[in-house]
């Protein structure tokens, strides 16, 4: 297997806080790692400073066989990192195809990027019905699902996706947990960031559980399904 994404003891700081305490994990080609745990674990601080948003205080961020402790975010992009974030961030004013296009703006293959806009609406045909209407006008499910589209227009090697199913209902979030499965079937490569830890763990070739800024425990998903201090802490059993 070829090791896509190497984090080694990263620490990131707020100012005197530091939110990840030195945290280390790997992603292989292919799979889908998830990072769960509650509020303020540090999971979106990791993302962000994976897409080089923010600075790290120390560690190491090896992407494709280059480090990427001094890339400026767009540099991050064009090497094959995409990040659909936390609360979406769509273009409301802007239609479906105008928010998608956008994700490309790396890219200058017009065609290409034009079956890739027809990929996703494949992918999301409620995104094909409406491409030409306001961003702001889908629900929240439906923006979701043009965040994901977004990030995927940028062909990356490796997607991360920050709390897809926040917010949704229960068949919004499956919709969205099935096209997680489906681009891995894909063979595409998802960190996946989730407090829905089953959702997330019944997809996931490996886990790892955050809080307070350290990774506590990590496992393969269904080890930490089956995990009792996960199913206690996480899963609402007691
Ligand atoms: N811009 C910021 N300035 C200062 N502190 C911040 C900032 N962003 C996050 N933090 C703090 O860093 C810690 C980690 O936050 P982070 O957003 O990474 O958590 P999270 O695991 O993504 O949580 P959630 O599940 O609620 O999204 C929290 O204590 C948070 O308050
Ligand atoms: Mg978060």
């Amino acid at each position: 297997m070829t090791t896509l994404l190497e984090v080694e003891d990263l620490r990131v700081a707020y100012g005197k806080i530091e939110a990840v305490k030195g945290i280390s994990f790997s992603v292989e080609a292919g799979q889908v790692v998830t990072l769960i745990g509650t509020n303020g674990a540090g999971k979106t601080t990791t993302l962000r400073t994976l897409s080089g948003l923010l600075k790290p205080l120390a560690g190491k961020i090896i992407f494709d066989g280059q480090p990427l402790n001094h890339v400026p975010a767009h540099k991050i992009v064009a090497l094959g990192l995409a990040h659909s974030p936390e609360g979406r961030h769509i273009f409301p004013r802007l239609t479906i195809t105008e928010n998608l296009q956008l994700g490309a703006y790396l890219r200058d293959d017009k065609a290409g990027i034009d079956k890739d806009i027809q990929r996703a609406y494949e992918l999301f045909p409620i995104l094909g019905e409406r491409r030409k209407q306001a961003a702001g006008t889908l629900s929240g499910g439906e923006q979701q699902m043009l965040a994901m589209g977004r990030a995927l227009m940028s062909r990356p090697k490796l997607l991360m996706l920050d709390e897809p199913s926040m917010g949704l209902s229960p068949i919004m979030m499956q919709k969205i947990m099935q096209t997680i499965s489906e681009l891995k079937a894909q063979g595409t490569t998802i960190l996946l960031v989730e407090q829905n830890a089953q959702a997330a763990l019944s997809l996931a070739d490996h886990g790892h559980v955050m809080e307070v800024g350290n990774i506590v425990l990590s496992g393969t998903g269904q080890d930490l399904l089956h995990d009792e201090s996960v199913r206690k802490a996480y899963l609402g059993e007691d």
